[in-house]
């Protein structure tokens, strides 16, 4: 209750502050594109002796008519906000109000690479990715989204930032990748919304996408060491199959032969003789070995 009676009480302050001016703008903000038109009226809502903008372009003043307009037919300057004032013939005799004016300016770019080195990255090591937008205005208005596939997985926004101005930004995604990552696109997005006055849905710009190549050294997804039991003559597969990047190359040995056996991952044969064979799956990551043992059946 108490803190009930208070917001009324404060309410109420406000809107005699508000009122003490008696001056009026509409709308009281604007958001314009740079090169645009714009018209922003000041109304009194008492006798004025003199009512006028002061502004750095389109600057007016009138005697005792109880509005005025600002208006420039293409804002091209990237001006401090405009300020109404009235002189009146009774007390307050002066007061002022300033338009809340957002100039603003869509990117020339927006563009994403990798701040280490193009080409394929390590599994596991770790690297920087940077997005940069040029020349975009008002700073403090954009959210630049780092999109990886479709999902997002950064924001950053600048709204410590204040110069009114077209400006450069950067954003730096630190990305640690996995062999999942393997072909991954990164994109980022600048966003510019500019509230309800704005452009609706907020305007934005995308990159290009940047592609990660991941290397990683070869390993087997099933276990390294494999026994099978097969009948004369029956067929045997031996799957030394191994993920890696760039793709693996393939060796078989064997202790009874000095002939090299395939090169390809998977061996099938009906006429292996009993013992044991060695794969090795290898690029320039390394390599892995996997064993087969084939028994022959009684
Ligand atoms: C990439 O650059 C970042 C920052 O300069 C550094 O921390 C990282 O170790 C670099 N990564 C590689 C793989 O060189
Ligand atoms: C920015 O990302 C954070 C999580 O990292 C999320 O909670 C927030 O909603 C995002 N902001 C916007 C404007 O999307
Ligand atoms: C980007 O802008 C386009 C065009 O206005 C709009 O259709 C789209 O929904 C916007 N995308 C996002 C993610 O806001
Ligand atoms: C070999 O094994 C891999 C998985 O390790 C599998 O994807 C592939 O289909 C197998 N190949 C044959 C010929 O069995």
């Amino acid at each position: 209750m108490e803190f009930a009676k208070l917001s009324v009480v404060l309410n109420l302050l406000c809107v005699v502050a508000g009122d003490s001016c008696s001056l009026e703008l509409r709308p009281s903000r604007a958001v314009v594109r740079f090169g645009d038109p714009i018209t922003v009226s000041c109304v009194a809502s008492r006798p004025v002796r003199v009512l006028g903008w002061e502004a750095a372009v389109g600057a007016a003043h009138t005697q005792r008519d109880q509005t005025i307009q600002w208006g420039v037919d293409s804002l091209t300057d990237w001006i401090e906000e405009p300020i109404c004032y009235g002189v009146f013939f009774t007390a307050p005799r002066q007061c002022e109000e300033k338009l809340h004016l957002i100039l603003y300016k869509t990117p020339d770019s927006i563009s994403i690479s990798s701040l280490n080195q193009s080409g394929p990255m390590l599994e596991g090591r770790q690297y920087e990715l940077q997005c940069e937008v040029q020349n975009i205005a008002p700073v403090q208005y954009l959210n630049l989204r780092w999109y990886r596939g479709q999902i997002e997985v950064y924001n950053h926004t600048f709204s410590e930032l204040t110069p009114p101005s077209p400006v450069q930004v950067s954003s730096t995604l630190l990305i640690t990748p996995s062999r999942a990552d393997d072909g991954a696109q990164y994109r980022c997005m600048a966003e510019l919304d500019l509230g309800p006055e704005g452009p609706q849905p907020p305007l934005n710009m995308t990159s290009q996408p940047l592609s990660v190549i991941v290397h990683y050294a070869p390993s087997f997804s099933g276990p390294s060491v494999e026994a099978l039991e097969v009948k004369q003559g029956e067929e045997v597969r031996l799957n030394c199959t191994a993920e890696g990047n760039p793709p693996p190359v393939y060796s078989w040995s064997t202790p009874h032969s000095q002939e090299k056996l395939t090169a390809e991952p998977v061996l099938t044969s009906t006429t292996l003789p009993a013992g044991t064979y060695t794969c090795t799956a290898s690029n320039k990551l390394g390599e892995q070995s996997k064993q087969f043992t084939i028994k022959l059946k009684p």
